[in-house]
């Protein structure tokens, strides 16, 4: 259990509008800020951050939260490290017992032990004797020294316990290198070998700068080509991007997606610093929505072959989804972009990015290239494609440039072109209200609520619960009534399995101390507390916040609450009397 005095604490050092500013543009609206909400796209601002109470909501999208919770969504953290972010930035050292990882690891000591795993690796490298063919291999990649200190590059020696003997030494444990990926049990005799050997060996850094795994290659043509850490107590290979900690202070403009690792080395040693790589896997919608916290546009520049550019393809749709400006890089002549640097020279590369496909275009061609247009029936499906593409785009004078390209390469008039679009429009804009009015429907109803699937059952009673536990979490005189036995009311007084977590929880913070927003986040994840801060939101509407408004709400909750399972259970006897009759 978290000790509040230390959340007080980071809370009261890190001010919620000074953090979230560093994020979000912030106006002022009355005695509270708004913005655009940095979790979904909008373009008028329903972002709100509440000065006085030190929250945030938004109700465009529902998340919301404290200080805590908008640093654990916003960069993508687990709840013990979104508050060594905020301990960091306030200058606050965290005591010991608060840095578990999953697993039950020490995360303090899982991190020294990769940075010390890295440092191995790297002495490794620069040893004339165990490093010479690694760093041979190097140098004929063209790799510089300051580059290979820079990256933090290393080599894995052969053999079977290098690593492992080091490591252990230094006094880690066996459970410690084998969760890290660092080292293996041998099946027949049971003792630990290093996971990784005789390979080049390439740190994975977070934004915070901590080593989090390594990605390993071999030097000749064996296989796997790569080998790299799985996911770590400290890692998520869906969650981080190679190079991001060096190139996330120089891709405002834009970013640099390749697909390997000496890609990325390559383009930062020519001065592309905005590039990063996946982590040997498909590109994530978690990485997608990470980028997007960094930059507006994405440019694509994968590989030439066939892979590269279906992988592009996916890529396209996954960064769309998170409002990314997309585009791709059509790398002539080189393999892919590290080659293309070394054949050609980073002004080349320069001149490539300046001439970059947009989407469109880049789609068009692939369109185009999948129907010979010389034959009627191909040119319509052609055509066909093309024209739904462009009814995609939001901006009006966009499709204008698009709709001449298409009418060109088709050779069809443009009024044609733009008439089977205003039709495809239309047709959307009627299927885009038919699905906004059954969102609603739905919403108002809780149908789809993932955070509170009982909800709808029965909407009464959900909402009921909403408002006792709305004023539970904002008033401490009502958490102290309910604790003295003064108001009645207990977890089975609740209706949805949600809100009587949320009741049992509130109670156990209530009991260990005192209660604060901040220790919800060892028991609820960022969305189950945007759902607690809606409930305070629409409680601390009311005028009266007396104990007579409680014990009434109380009131109505219990009698929300039995009746609905009153209902319940005559549908349950109905459901009985119906089989009986059945089986007679
Ligand atoms: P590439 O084969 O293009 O590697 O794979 P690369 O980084 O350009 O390396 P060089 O130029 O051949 O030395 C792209 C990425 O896919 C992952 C790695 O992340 C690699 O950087 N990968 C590739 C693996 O995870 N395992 C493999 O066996 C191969
Ligand atoms: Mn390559």
């Amino acid at each position: 259990m978290i000790d509040n005095q230390i959340i007080e604490e980071i809370k009261s050092r890190n001010d919620i509008v000074d953090v979230i500013s560093s994020y979000v543009g912030l106006k002022r609206a009355g005695s509270n800020m708004q913005g655009l909400c940095p979790f979904h796209s909008e373009k008028t601002p329903s972002f709100t951050v509440f000065t006085a109470t030190q929250g945030y909501y938004c109700f465009g999208c529902g998340a919301g939260g404290d200080v805590i919770n908008f640093v654990r969504q916003i960069e993508n953290l687990e709840y013990i490290p979104a508050l060594e972010f905020l301990a960091k930035r306030a200058g606050i050292t965290l005591p010991d017992n608060m840095r578990k990882t999953e697993g039950g690891f020490d995360r303090n000591r899982f991190l020294n032990m990769n940075r010390d795993a890295a440092r191995f690796f790297r002495e490794c490298l620069f040893d004339e004797n165990i490093g010479r063919e690694a760093m041979a291999y190097l140098r004929r990649r063209e790799l510089s020294v300051a580059t290979i200190k820079r990256f933090g590059i290393g080599y894995s020696p052969d053999g079977f316990s290098a690593l492992t003997k080091h490591m252990t030494n230094l006094g880690y444990t066996e459970e410690e290198l084998i969760a890290g990926f660092l080292c293996g049990r041998s099946r027949k005799t049971g003792t630990l070998f290093d996971y990784f050997r005789n390979r080049v060996m390439f740190p994975i850094i977070d934004v915070s700068g901590n080593v989090i795994a390594f990605g390993g290659r071999v030097m000749d043509d064996s296989q796997p080509k790569y080998l790299n850490s799985s996911d770590t107590p400290v890692f998520k290979k869906s969650r981080n991007l190679f190079a991001l900690n060096f190139a996330r202070t120089s891709c405002a403009d834009e970013l640099l997606l390749c697909e390997g690792y000496m890609d990325v080395i390559a383009l930062h040693a020519a001065g592309f610093s905005n590039s990063v790589a996946t982590l040997g896997t498909a590109i994530t919608p978690e990485q997608a929505r990470i980028m997007s916290r960094y930059t507006k546009k994405v440019l694509i520049s994968y590989d030439s072959d066939a892979a590269g550019q279906k992988a592009a393809n996916r890529a396209i749709g996954i960064l769309g989804e998170v409002g990314l400006d997309v585009r791709v890089l059509k790398i002539k002549d080189a393999k892919d972009p590290d080659e293309f640097i070394k054949k050609f020279g980073a002004e080349k590369f320069s001149e490539l990015l300046s001439g970059s496909q947009g989407k469109f275009k880049y789609n068009m061609d692939s369109v185009l290239a999948r129907h010979d247009i010389s034959v009627p029936d191909e040119k319509i499906k052609a055509c066909a494609e093309l024209t739904a593409m462009i009814a995609d785009i939001y901006s009006s004078a966009e499709r204008e440039v698009y709709i001449g390209a298409v009418s060109s390469k088709l050779d069809i008039p443009k009024e044609s072109i733009r008439s089977d679009i205003d039709r495809i429009l239309k047709k959307k804009k009627r299927e885009f209200k038919k699905q906004e009015s059954q969102k609603i429907v739905r919403q108002s109803a809780g149908f789809g609520d993932r955070v509170n699937p009982d909800y709808a059952k029965n909407v009464a009673a959900a909402k009921a619960e909403e408002s006792v536990l709305g004023m539970l979490v904002l008033y401490p005189e009502h958490r102290k009534a309910v604790a003295d036995g003064k108001v009645n009311l207990s977890e089975s007084d609740f209706f949805t399995e949600f809100g009587r977590r949320v009741f049992k929880v509130v109670f156990e913070i209530e009991r260990s101390g005192a209660y604060d927003s901040g220790l919800l986040g060892e028991y609820f994840n960022p969305e189950e507390q945007g759902r607690i801060m809606r409930m305070q939101l629409a409680r601390s509407q009311l005028s009266d916040n007396g104990s007579d408004v409680f014990a009434e709400s109380v009131l109505s909750l219990k009698r929300e609450t039995s009746a609905a399972v009153a209902d319940a259970s005559v549908d349950n006897i109905l459901d009985i009397i119906n089989d009986k009759r059945k089986n007679t």
